[in-house]
């Protein structure tokens, strides 16, 4: 047993905070030490559950758990070691966000960008569900995803898509309700990227370098406290009080420190002051220190390896050695194995889980075990189908997440039209498949999934070509589409044929850093549309009167040149629809969905009128490429409001075929006690069972131990720590050093902020209820998004917060209420001094209406 008072030298040039260019900005103190799990709320079951397990475990096997086996050591993109002893399998780790990547027979569901384009709690909900369901199903342990980072500080970001919006509050929301559903449905939701992960250039050394940029370090995300509690840890607070598993930290540093070995951000914002209780792991390859990174609050180190195929680890043996020479102290091993496994019951996981049943790095049904090193060639893929009748579902998403932004002299819905013209590549199918390019990193054919680790594998893609043909067979219209948007000549006759309705699909793709696509390094170059898609529009709308555009991408494209066209009759945005694609945007034309979606972000006249935008060039030498979120809270719609920029349509917008009116507010107060700081101590940190200090009862394990090569073991290969850790500097580094506090496991303050999953339990507190009438005075029956937007009152404050919606469903004439709850943290600033979070003198007021900037009712929060 050790004595926690060992002091020891830790790698200490990478610990912990640094310090930022402008430290007015933004800079992250050291904070030890990590916080240790407490089983609080929801917790309590699994960790009294994980507490009876780890105290059965070895140290070698609670180090196990803590680290991949490295990159392609297992099936799934990122495997830990496995429990033999206990007949206990490895835990399996496996993307996306949209479905299960690297897989068959299972299901592309739309993009978190168009979910959240649905403002529906029961979509977020049921999407999170079928994707675990789906996962489960084939033996995934933990799904990668949902994404609330990046959030969209810049709208070219690459991964936008991959995420909700740049609202918090509607982010949060989302990620809350997928995070249940996928949790629900029995699998470990991670929450990913934690945090400032707002742009794919410069977020690894080794992808920039591969671009030829020459830079050493990897971005710094320059973020002010003040920002990064109002703005970008919001919906983490949310994905904390709805019981994630998992959190993944970034690749990028916060206030130059690596976000996964930042222990202002781990220690302090999220496992303290949100009281995270499930476990951190990296992002593949994110981590850069072994023992710096376990004490600032990494749990499990993805892939394992320290590069890719390298053998090497962070932690496995040197993990091993870090617990016995004292570096890492024994509660914080125990911790991390007791965070891992409490996430693992809390969503019902059992010790004998069914076999992984897919293979990540084969299609084929036979192939190696360990691809890394081609080893164990055997059955790998079950070829299970899991999709279920989910086809269904992504089928509504995708249509109840199209936004409609224009509609004039009734172009829509479609009605047997006698004859309709379908144009531009982005209708139909890739004419290499619809898996043909790896990780979908091309743009050829119609956009229903954008690229990267955040894909997955289309079981069929329906095409907007293929579905508005079968629905202009079964009217008997006349159909014909061009799909070249170069055929000048074909769409000119087409496009001037009389009475023809013309139908145009452009878009505009984006994805993960690691692939470029047509220049796009990840994040789009520009935000104009992809292949011509503005000049296929102008030109058709100059021949014909009723032009309908559909636009699929992942996230605003500039419209100035042709929006307000009298003959564009109709502009619909379909976001990143996933497989069902071609129905979805059929079922809005012809009116079978009455569409209600609201646009998740802001339609700028210009790229200048974000305010924000991506650092595309390094400005730092070769040192890390600083990124000042100098904008602070500002982006998106609080940025427009904020320059007075009138933008194309506002975050929120979106029409239908009926019509709404918006009537009789009413706010009540709700009497909620008073604001708490939580007061007192943690307990001792708890340390669960005994071990050798023994460096020859870690050895590897003599007779039939196959080692296989590339593959991170917990085990020693010597007695000598020195050279069974490999590393020169192992143990002598006179300038490095424990952090203060780093490995005290006395109780510690809880912080005022604190005291439960998603912060103080008082934030969660109901302040008002804000209702108002909504009735349905069209001819038809429809939903409608009515939104509660608030002003906090204060100079620095932005001028309008959402703060509250509903997508209600109202047949024609009829009315319903829309309620809405204001929390404490609805209507509170936080307060850099006192770390706390309080509200502010200033007037609150209430504002309900259809958009961000369609103010129908307002009331004052008394
Ligand atoms: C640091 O940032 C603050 C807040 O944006 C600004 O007022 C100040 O001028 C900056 N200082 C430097 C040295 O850039
Ligand atoms: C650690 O995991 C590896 C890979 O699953 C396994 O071979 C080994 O036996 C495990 N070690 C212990 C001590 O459980
Ligand atoms: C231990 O970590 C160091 C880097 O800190 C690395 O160079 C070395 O390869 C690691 N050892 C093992 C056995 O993975
Ligand atoms: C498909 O996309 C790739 C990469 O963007 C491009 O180079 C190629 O020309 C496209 N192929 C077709 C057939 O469209
Ligand atoms: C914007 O980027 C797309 C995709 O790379 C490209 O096709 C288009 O030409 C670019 N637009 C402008 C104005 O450069
Ligand atoms: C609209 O379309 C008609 C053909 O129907 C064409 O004559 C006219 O020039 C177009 N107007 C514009 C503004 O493009
Ligand atoms: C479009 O043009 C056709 C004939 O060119 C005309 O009959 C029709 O009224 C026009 N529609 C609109 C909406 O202007
Ligand atoms: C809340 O705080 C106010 C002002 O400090 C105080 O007057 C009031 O009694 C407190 N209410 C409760 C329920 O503690
Ligand atoms: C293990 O032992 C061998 C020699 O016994 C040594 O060469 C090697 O570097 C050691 N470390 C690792 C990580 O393999
Ligand atoms: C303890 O082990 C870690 C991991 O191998 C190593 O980095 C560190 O230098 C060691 N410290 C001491 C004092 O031996
Ligand atoms: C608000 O509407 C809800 C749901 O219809 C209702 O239960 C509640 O009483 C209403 N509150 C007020 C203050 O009107």
């Amino acid at each position: 047993m050790h004595s926690l008072a060992t002091a020891v030298a830790v790698l200490a040039a990478c610990v912990t905070s640094a310090t930022a260019r402008n430290d007015s900005l933004a800079t992250s103190d050291p904070f030890y030490p990590t916080p240790w799990m407490t089983g609080q709320g929801e917790w309590s079951d699994a960790y009294a559950k994980a507490t009876d397990f780890v105290r059965q475990l070895t140290l070698l096997e609670k180090v196990n758990l803590t680290t991949g086996v490295g990159w392609e050591g297992e099936q799934c993109v990122g495997q830990v070691g496995s429990i033999p002893r206990l007949g206990f399998r490895s835990l399996c780790m496996q993307d996306s966000p949209v479905g299960i990547r690297d897989s068959d027979y299972s299901s592309v569901f739309s993009s978190g960008q168009s979910v959240a384009a649905t403002f529906d709690r029961q979509l977020f909900y049921a999407r999170g569900y079928a994707m675990g369901a789906e996962h489960k199903a084939k033996g995934v342990t933990v799904q990668l995803g949902p994404v609330a980072g990046p959030m969209g500080r810049a709208p070219e970001g690459g991964r936008n898509w991959e995420g909700f919006s740049p609202d918090p509050y509607l982010t949060g929301i989302a990620i809350a309700e997928t995070i249940k559903g996928t949790q629900d449905a029995g699998i470990i939701a991670c929450a990913k990227h934690f945090i400032g992960n707002e742009q794919e250039h410069f977020r690894q050394v080794g992808e920039a370098n591969g671009f030829g940029y020459d830079i050493t370090e990897a971005l710094s995300s320059n973020i002010d406290d003040v920002t990064m509690h109002e703005l970008y840890l919001w919906p983490f607070a949310d994905a904390v009080r709805a019981g994630v598993g998992s959190i993944m930290c970034s690749y990028n540093q916060v206030n130059n420190s690596y976000a996964c070995q930042n222990s202002k951000m781990l220690n302090n914002l999220l496992k303290d002051e949100l009281g995270f209780q499930g476990f951190v792991m990296s992002d593949w390859q994110a981590q850069h220190a072994g023992a710096p990174s376990a004490l600032a609050g990494l749990d499990m180190a993805m892939p394992g390896d320290t590069l890719f195929n390298t053998g090497d680890s962070f932690w496995g043996t040197n993990l091993t050695l870090a617990v016995l020479n004292g570096t890492v102290p024994e509660w914080k091993i125990d911790d991390m194995a007791l965070r891992i496994m409490s996430a693992y019951f809390k969503v019902g996981l059992t010790l004998d889980e069914p076999p992984i049943n897919f293979d990540s790095w084969t299609s084929d049904t036979y192939g190696p075990l360990h691809a890394g090193v081609g080893l164990d060639y055997q059955q790998v893929n079950w070829h299970v189908d899991v999709r279920g009748d989910h086809g269904d579902l992504i089928r509504e998403i995708g249509a109840r997440s199209t936004v409609l932004l224009k509609n004039t002299n009734n172009a829509l819905p479609l009605s047997k039209p006698k004859f309709i013209g379908v144009f531009g590549g982005d209708a139909g199918s890739n004419i290499l498949g619809p898996n043909g390019c790896s990780d979908r990193g091309c743009d050829n054919g119609t956009l229903a999934m954008a690229w990267g680790s955040g894909s997955a594998n289309f079981p069929y893609l329906i095409t907007p070509d293929s579905a508005l043909q079968s629905q202009a067979i079964a009217d008997h219209s006349r159909y014909e589409s061009v799909l070249d948007n170069y055929a000048d000549s074909q769409i000119e006759a087409l496009a001037s044929a009389p009475e023809i309705t013309a139908i145009v699909f452009v878009n505009a793709d984006s994805g993960e850093g690691y692939i470029s696509v047509d220049g796009n390094e990840g994040d789009r170059n520009n935000l104009t549309l992809w292949h011509s898609g503005d000049a296929l529009i102008k030109n058709i709308s100059s021949m014909c009167n009723n032009t309908i555009v559909v636009i699929h991408s992942t996230g605003p494209t500039l419209v100035s040149e042709w929006y307000d066209s009298p003959n564009v009759t109709a502009i619909l945005w379909a976001g990143i629809p996933g497989q069902e694609s071609g129905n979805s945007i059929t079922d809005v034309l012809y009116g079978k969905v009455n569409p209600a979606a609201r646009t998740p972000f802001t339609w700028g006249k210009t790229r200048e009128s974000y305010g924000t935008d991506i650092l595309y060039e390094p400005n730092n030498g070769k040192g890390a490429p600083q990124s000042d979120f100098t904008e602070g809270v500002f982006i998106d719609y609080r940025g427009f409001d904020k320059s007075n920029s009138t933008p194309v349509y506002e975050f929120g917008y979106g029409l239908s075929y009926t019509t709404f009116n918006y009537s009789n507010l009413v706010i009540k107060s709700a009497n909620a006690g008073n604001y708490t700081a939580s007061v007192g101590k943690t307990a001792f940190a708890p340390v669960l069972g005994n071990f050798s200090t023994n460096l020859a009862d870690y050895l590897f394990p003599n007779g039939s131990f196959r080692y296989i090569s590339e593959y991170i073991y917990p085990y020693l290969n010597t007695t000598d720590a020195k050279a069974a850790s490999g590393d020169p500097s192992y143990g002598q580094n006179a300038s490095e050093f424990l952090p203060p506090h780093a490995t005290d496991g006395f109780p510690q303050p809880l912080l005022a902020a604190g005291g439960g999953p998603g912060g103080n339990p008082a934030l969660w507190d109901v302040l008002y209820t804000v209702n108002a009438t909504i009735t349905n005075t069209g001819p038809l029956d429809g939903e409608e998004v009515p939104q509660l937007y608030i002003s906090l009152g204060g100079p620095n404050d932005p001028k309008v917060l959402l703060r509250g919606f509903e997508r209600l469903s109202i047949d024609a004439g009829e009315s319903a209420t829309f309620t809405a709850d204001v929390l404490r943290r609805d209507i509170s600033n936080w307060d850099t001094v006192a770390q706390n979070w309080f509200i502010s003198s200033y007037p609150k007021i209430a504002y309900v209406g259809p958009s961000s900037r369609k103010f129908v009712l307002s009331g004052t929060l008394q």
